[in-house]
């Protein structure tokens, strides 16, 4: 096969940052995805309905001329968050709020800090329907970094799930084989986000031999038996799992640093490097119900109308891009070739 037309899929997992860059976040995202959902991590997080709706101008401002680009708004989810905020973002249209564990990755200092509090907030989305998305980690100093995912799956997760059967939860970026069965045979309100850089890379793309910044996200990479189960995943058609680039970009020196920032900005190859996985998988009959059907079905959204078209062909990601005010950022599989390329 030397092309392949799917429906316009959708990255229900992006950070598209704010400001300087947004002019190159938002073209790299809209290049190919009709509709992203928008992470709200920003400095100071993005926790009402009012600061959503305000990025969300700014995002607007940013898609290039005659392109239709749909952001999906998030809250981020605070120990104050109150079920008012969870009504005024029903009423503003934002489809769900991103809950961070304290502590557990990029801008997440304002996350929370214990679940049970947070059930009546919980009730609240259920009842508006309104999604849950969950970084799935602990962040216990004492547990294992490795573990982190497994942990937060048994500490906390299923009881959210039982509790809230009527809640859609979707577990972000999953990275173990246990976040896998756990989605791909539990209830029917859990479906899971899966990036490239999980599908594509395993822990020795980061330690082995020197030490890879670029590949540095969080959660971590996992060891390769991990990184097969989801690949098993993706392949096995099921519907619960779906697109979710977590495309995150931070300036070169953030990057390449004493403390480096997690994070792989992967958008400007993203759907090309989930091409190349189905591909190699033998599966790529697969991947236009992953990037473009299982996740608006979840969602409840209608998907969407249009195609793209992937073309057999080599390319060679760049070293580096740059923002508009010098900048430089290097992005996911950087100087790397790829055997498929967006028409
Ligand atoms: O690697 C990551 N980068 N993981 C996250 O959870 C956040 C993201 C970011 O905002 O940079
Ligand atoms: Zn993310």
């Amino acid at each position: 096969m030397d092309e392949l037309t799917i429906r316009t899929p959708d990255d229900l997992h992006v950070h598209l940052r704010d400001d300087v860059m947004l002019p190159e976040t938002v073209p790299a995202t809209a290049r190919c995805f009709a509709r992203a959902t928008v992470m709200p991590n920003l400095v100071p997080p993005v926790t009402t309905a009012d600061l959503a709706t305000a990025y969300k101008q700014r995002i607007l401002a940013a898609v290039p001329a005659g392109q239709n680009f749909d952001p999906l708004m998030t809250l981020y989810l605070t120990m104050q968050t109150s079920v008012a905020d969870v009504e005024a973002a029903k009423v503003a249209g934002i489809r769900a709020i991103k809950l961070y564990p304290a502590g557990a990755t990029t801008n997440s200092d304002a996350g929370v800090s214990s679940l049970e509090p947070l059930y009546p907030i919980f009730e609240a989305m259920s009842k508006a329907g309104i999604l849950l998305l969950i970084h799935g980690e602990v962040t216990e100093y004492e547990v294992d970094v490795f573990d982190r995912e497994k942990e937060f799956i048994e500490r906390y997760l299923r009881d959210i799930c039982k509790s809230f059967p009527d809640l859609k939860i979707v577990l972000e970026h999953i990275t173990t084989k246990d976040a896998a069965e756990f989605v791909g045979s539990g209830p029917e309100n859990i479906a899971a986000s899966i990036t490239p850089q999980h599908l594509l890379l395993n822990r020795n793309d980061l330690l082995a031999g020197t030490l890879k910044p670029h590949n540095f996200c969080l959660p971590i990479l996992k060891r390769n038996i991990h990184q097969l189960a989801l690949r098993e995943a993706v392949a096995s058609g099921s519907t619960k799992f779906f697109l979710g680039t977590d495309s995150a970009p931070h300036a070169r020196h953030r990057k390449e640093a004493a403390c480096g920032c997690a994070g792989c900005y992967s958008a400007w190859s993203a759907i090309e490097l989930y091409a190349q996985v189905f591909d190699d998988l033998n599966c790529l009959d697969k991947l236009e119900a992953f990037a473009s059907e299982n996740g608006a079905d979840f969602y409840g959204l209608a998907r969407n109308e249009g195609t793209i078209t992937l073309r057999k062909e080599s390319w060679t990601i760049p070293e580096e891009v740059t923002l508009a005010d010098s900048t430089p950022i290097v992005p996911f599989f950087a100087g790397q070739d790829l055997r498929w390329k967006l028409a």
